[in-house]
């Protein structure tokens, strides 16, 4: 069964470490701020407005993203799917739907002090893979950058916006019966088994929920 979770948290609080993860579990990973980050390398139309709100820390329009999100599902409405960074305002999560869409929203709970060190050390490999020159770092001789959107200031501005918007989402999610919070500072493998468990819980509950045949 295709299963779709939402991924919701602040800056660096690890949606991408986890949709990554999930990926081989058969999800589709599906990073609204990857694909806006595709949309400005491809040079196309709106290419340098884009980059300029990423760098800026800005919030992208509503309505560019529920094109591009919105075309996406659309095109994939079978498979299972993450989707990590969206929705991230109220009026994106209604444009999503509430229980018909999607099977939970996973919340990653974690301090502003967690997420300000954690940007500090992000690095991102040539081939996407994301590290943390303290916890995860690189093995020798994988070429690395910095987003240009973990510069310090840039950071907080983006964790003052998430924290603007999460109330509202949280309230929305709680409503309709999807909220799922996880403890989103423990290690890695340890956020992953809270995910892992998740996922097995709802498969269990969707094939319970399934006419026998
Ligand atoms: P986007 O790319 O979605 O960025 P974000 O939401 O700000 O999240 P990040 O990618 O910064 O962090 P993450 O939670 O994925 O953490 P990560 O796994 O890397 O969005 C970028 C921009 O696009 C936005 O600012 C906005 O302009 C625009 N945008 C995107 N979606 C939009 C939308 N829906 N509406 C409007 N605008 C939108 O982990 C962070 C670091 O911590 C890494 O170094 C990692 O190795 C490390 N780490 C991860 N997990 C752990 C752990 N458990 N313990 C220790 N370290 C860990």
């Amino acid at each position: 069964m295709a299963l779709r979770l939402i991924f919701i948290g602040p800056p660096g609080g690890g949606k991408g470490t986890q949709g990554k993860r999930l990926a081989a579990r058969g999800f589709l990973h599906v990073s609204s701020g990857d694909m806006l980050r595709a949309e400005v390398e491809s040079g196309g139309p709106r290419a340098a407005e884009l980059a300029a709100l990423l760098r800026s820390g800005a919030l992208v329009p509503d309505e560019w993203l529920f094109a591009v999100v919105g075309d996406y599902l659309r095109a994939h409405r079978r498979e299972a799917v993450i989707l990590d960074g969206y929705p991230r305002t109220l009026a994106q999560a209604r444009h999503l739907g509430g229980g018909t869409s999607i099977d939970a929203a996973v919340f990653f709970e974690i301090s502003d002090e967690v997420i300000l060190r954690r940007l500090g050390d992000r690095v991102i490999g040539a081939d996407g893979a994301i590290y943390d020159l303290r916890e995860y770092p690189p093995p020798e001789g994988v070429v690395w950058s910095r987003r240009v959107d973990d510069d310090p200031e840039v950071t907080r501005k983006r964790l003052a916006l998430f924290r603007g918007e999460e109330a509202e989402l949280r309230d929305f999610y709680r409503g309709a019966g999807l909220y799922r919070g996880i403890a989103a500072e423990r290690p890695a493998d340890e956020v992953s088994a809270q995910i892992n468990s998740l996922v097995d819980e709802l498969q269990s509950a969707a094939l319970s929920a399934e006419p026998a045949s």
